[in-house]
């Protein structure tokens, strides 16, 4: 799922093409037409689609055609990968605890969609990534694995959004990479790998 320029679509896309890395990536879906990240899928031979959200349109009848789009696909795994828009109640229902989020920020420190500029904004000496399952609240689910970076003074949002993105990408693809090829199972808030 995207809603952008598809740069962590990308690092998958390019990932799945070695099959010893487990996954094979069935659609995209995006909630905005015309972006980067379609066109980076389309380049690469996978079905998309597009599900947007009108505005002032009903969420929960959204959400049930989201639910309906990603399903007819039959995924084993739900990747949020620069995806803006939350899940609801019906998304969740069918593919909770397996769907996971990136998000560019220690969390549970500035969730929400402005992670980099409200690290800049609050003077933060270092930030980072995370990745998570997604669950009802907004970036509370359990974490998977985190990864800092260090801010400097002179970093902008910008800059510091694509140093985040770096160690994001990378992290993104080892958890995907042990999510599809290991047994796991999650206790108490936390992941066990079980082999
Ligand atoms: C990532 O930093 C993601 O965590 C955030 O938006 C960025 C997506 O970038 N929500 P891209 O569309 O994959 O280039």
């Amino acid at each position: 799922m995207i809603s952008g320029t598809g740069t962590l679509l990308q690092a998958l896309i390019d990932a799945a093409t070695d099959p010893a890395f487990g996954i094979e990536i069935v659609a995209v879906g995006s909630d905005r037409p015309g972006v980067e990240g379609l066109a980076r899928a389309e380049g690469a031979g996978i079905p998309t689609f597009v599900h947007p959200l009108a505005r002032g349109g009903d969420r929960a009848e959204w959400d049930r055609g989201l639910t309906a789009a990603v399903a007819a696909y039959d995924p084993d795994l739900v990747i949020s990968a620069g995806f803006l828009k939350l899940v609801g109640a019906d998304f969740l229902a069918r593919f909770g605890g397996r769907m996971i989020n990136t998000h560019p920020a220690l969390l549970p420190s500035f969730p929400g969609i402005h992670g980099p500029r409200d690290a800049i904004a609050y003077g933060v000496k270092v930030s980072g990534a995370t990745v998570f399952l997604v669950d009802e609240g907004v970036d509370t689910g359990v974490i998977l694995a985190q990864e800092s970076v260090r801010v400097s003074d002179d970093d902008t949002v910008e800059t510091l959004h694509e140093k985040i993105k770096v160690v994001e990408r990378a992290m993104l693809l080892d958890v995907t990479h042990d999510l599809a090829t290991r047994d796991w199972r999650v206790v108490d808030r936390k992941v066990h790998w079980l082999r």
